[in-house]
């Protein structure tokens, strides 16, 4: 007898999200399911950061139509906290600073008091956190340290949905690898689907993490709608070569 399918971890349904008085998105459908790494592409300014942001229930990104669902609980009026308890976590794309607060004393929050010291000397030196940890988190670090101290913190949270915001941008090639290889790790992109425990979504422009990253499939996000669904690799060879308007219902688009 045919299993009953689960339901998705994540499902987005009709998402319209303004900001101030404009609407940047306009009617997003996004499913992800347990163990799924899914892709985001879309040029600059299209509303990627605006849908994880809007996933994490950042202040100031309005839903205005349809919903975002996770683990069958509809978001709406959970604060970024209680999405982060439910199973969210996130990698910004521009990690505020946080003055006051050491990164040692963050990444012990994001794992809720469950880190022993052998398990944070491990994370420091997976990450070569070194000095950053203690310091304020963020205050003048440098582009790589502080997607490794974003990366500490999810490595310390291990939620159930990773969000990474353009987790290469900004960084050398040796700590794209060191990013790329925790987030894998994370997501166990070396195991089938049905043995992993966490799934992902990335946005990214260049695709330069895929390296180390094993991803299932990608999205197009262009006029504030998913507009193309297909192969991670394919569609950003596809995107360098005719750029993303030819993108668009192109023969690489799987049915939506
Ligand atoms: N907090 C905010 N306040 C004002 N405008 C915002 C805010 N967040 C996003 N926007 C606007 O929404 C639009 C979409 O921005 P968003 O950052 O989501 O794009 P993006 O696809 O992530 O672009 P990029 O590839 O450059 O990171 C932009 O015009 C941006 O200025
Ligand atoms: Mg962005």
């Amino acid at each position: 007898m045919a299993s009953e399918k689960p339901a998705p971890l994540l499902q987005i349904e009709d998402l319209h999200v303004s900001v101030g008085d404009r609407e940047i998105l306009r009617g997003v459908d996004l499913t992800i399911g347990e163990g799924e790494t899914h892709v985001l592409l879309g040029p600059n300014g299209g509303g990627k950061s605006t849908l994880l942001n809007t996933i994490v229930g950042m202040p100031g990104y309005r839903i205005t139509q349809g919903r975002v669902v996770f683990k069958g609980v509809d978001l709406a009026g959970l604060e970024i906290d209680e999405r982060a308890r439910l199973g969210i976590g996130i990698a910004f794309q521009r990690p505020p600073a946080v003055r006051g607060v050491k990164l040692r004393q963050m990444i012990d929050v994001a794992a809720n008091g469950t880190l022993d010291d052998e398990a944070m000397a491990a994370l420091d030196e997976d990450l070569s956190l070194g000095h950053m940890l203690e310091r304020d988190v963020n205050m003048g670090f440098s582009g790589g340290e502080a997607k490794r101290s974003e990366m500490a913190q999810l490595l310390a949270q291990m939620p159930d949905l990773a969000l990474f915001d353009e987790p290469e941008s900004g960084v050398d090639l040796d700590n794209i690898a060191v990013v790329g290889g925790a987030m894998n790790a994370l997501l166990k992109g070396e195991e089938r689907i049905a043995e992993r425990t966490r799934a992902g979504l990335i946005i990214t422009h260049t695709g330069h993490i895929l390296e180390y990253v094993n991803a299932d499939v990608a999205h197009v996000l262009y006029s504030g709608r998913l507009a193309c669904k297909g192969n991670p690799l394919d569609l950003i060879e596809e995107i360098s070569s005719h750029g993303y308007e030819a993108c668009v219902g192109c023969k690489l688009c799987q049915s939506l």
